[in-house]
């Protein structure tokens, strides 16, 4: 675990614990505000995240950014990462070797945010932070409190560009979440 932001963000940009490390052009570490309130966790970067350095700045992002608009979230006040921060080839899952392999760097981040609630996004980032044993259809839509921190599992982005229907749900499952936020305020 790395309790400061330049020991964190160093490793990371010199990590080679797993295959990913070959391919990547920058290692997307994360992205927003490190006292964050809020923070959201994706898979993994894909092409643009990649030539970036930043999460959530392709396709899938810009979905997501129009959420955050409609409903009053401010991008620059969340926190957002994923679960492997290098691209998986040809945007594949990431295998458990590479997720294990990497979550020390994002329990690191998430102990550095402090965050009242995390957003999962995707099955990839649920089963990866909650265990294995859960499902995002069952659980998307319903907090899961641990450690003090409410876990919001919701659809993946990517997963609305692909099904229309699941963009009602996560427009629902975020205005819950913004619907907590201002609560705490
Ligand atoms: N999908 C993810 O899971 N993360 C990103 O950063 C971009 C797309």
């Amino acid at each position: 675990m790395y309790n400061n932001w330049e020991e964190l963000e160093e490793a990371c940009k010199n990590c080679k614990k797993c295959k990913l490390c070959s391919n990547r052009t920058n290692v997307v570490i994360g992205t927003g505000n490190k006292n964050a309130k809020l923070m959201f966790i994706g898979e993994g970067p894909g092409a643009d995240e990649d030539r970036e350095g930043i999460p959530f700045v392709g396709k899938a992002g810009k979905l997501m950014n129009m959420a955050f608009q409609g409903i009053g979230i401010n991008r620059e006040e969340v926190y957002i990462a994923n679960i492997v921060k290098c691209r998986p080839p040809a945007n594949r899952n990431p295998e458990k070797d590479e997720a294990d392999a990497c979550l020390d760097y994002l329990r690191s981040q998430v102990m550095l945010v402090q965050p009242k609630i995390i957003v999962l996004l995707g099955s990839v980032a649920l089963k990866n932070i909650l265990g294995e044993e859960y499902g995002i259809t069952a659980s998307r839509g319903k907090w899961i409190e641990k450690k003090q921190i409410k876990y919001m599992p919701t659809w993946h982005p990517a997963a609305l560009l692909r099904d229309e229907n699941k963009k009602m749900d996560f427009w629902k499952d975020l205005k819950e979440v913004k619907k907590y936020m201002d609560s705490l305020m």
